[in-house]
């Protein structure tokens, strides 16, 4: 049984077979291919876009979907997730799509469970179906090229599993990679790295810019949001007219992470994403079931 856990589980042509099929979902209506089929989302941390985006690709592609809700379900009377996993897996579910606080749980689970585990996103450590549209979306935009275009990735690098997850991929596909953040928020690496965002500014042809995770913070690790904004918020005044598109996957800190101004800029694709979040879930969720 296969598992969507992390970026890894796949394999490039596996990819790009997931983004011709989402381009081509772009572009025309679903077929209902999984018909008869029945997925299970079961979603331990807050979550707006993802959650929505798999069950709206689930539903276009006529699956049936049930939403575990996790604060009436037994994990909140002391059920441990396996036990409650162990349970799902019994009702015959064909998928079980998972976020939660801790990394590893999706791995975790997937021991207890006879159905393809898709990640939706597990603590620090891994979102690989947000890679893969962020994937799309820079190829879409470059015109397939992506070998040797650079990307800054600017926040709170260290804990996020949306890094995490495209640092693998997008290197993969030959991107260089520059991770942009103050030095508590940038993680053992060996890639180039700044704290300094006008430094490398003029040689970058996409920025990735990221939330600051502040639930994942023991304590508060810079001085105020103001002072984070002033360093590395994506504003007019540092983009100015240069050819750089601007990636978030949401949600995004308003002036804090990118400026209201940029939000409503055309080479702004936070939009866009989401939309292509829709028809790469659409192909993952064809990829692991049919
Ligand atoms: C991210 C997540 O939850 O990992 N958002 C998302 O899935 N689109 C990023 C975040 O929470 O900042």
């Amino acid at each position: 049984m296969r598992h969507l856990i992390q970026t890894t589980d796949l394999d490039t042509d596996e990819i790009n077979e997931i983004l011709k099929k989402a381009n081509a979902y772009l572009k025309e209506e679903a077929t209902h291919t999984l018909k008869g089929k029945m997925a299970v989302t079961i979603f331990f941390e807050n979550s707006t876009r993802t959650l929505s985006s798999f069950e709206i690709a689930l539903k276009k592609l006529g699956a049936s979907v049930v939403r575990l809700d996790v604060s009436k379900s037994s994990t909140a009377k002391g059920e441990s997730i396996s036990d409650t996993a162990a349970n799902l897996n019994a009702m015959k579910p064909n998928a079980i799509i998972i976020r939660h606080k801790n990394a590893g749980a999706g791995e975790h689970l997937a021991k207890y469970v006879s159905c393809p585990i898709i990640n939706g996103g597990d603590g620090a450590h891994a979102h690989p179906t947000q890679a893969l549209l962020d994937l799309l979306t820079l190829k879409n935009h470059f015109k397939n090229n992506l070998k040797g275009k650079k990307i800054a990735i600017i926040g709170d690098i260290k804990n996020s599993r949306v890094a995490n997850s495209n640092i693998e991929l997008l290197k993969r596909y030959g991107m260089e990679i520059i991770l942009v953040a103050p030095p508590h928020f940038l993680p053992q690496t060996r890639l180039k790295t700044t704290s300094n965002l006008r430094s490398i500014i003029n040689e970058v042809n996409a920025i990735m810019s990221l939330r600051t995770q502040t639930e994942r913070h023991d304590t508060q690790t810079y001085g105020s949001l103001k002072d984070y904004a002033y360093d590395f918020c994506i504003t007019k005044e540092l983009i100015k007219d240069k050819d750089i598109i601007i990636l978030h996957p949401g949600p995004v800190h308003r002036n804090v992470d990118i400026e209201d101004e940029i939000l409503k800029d055309p080479r702004c694709k936070v939009l866009e994403q989401v939309t292509n979040g829709v028809a790469v879930r659409m192909a993952v969720m064809e990829h692991f079931l049919l």
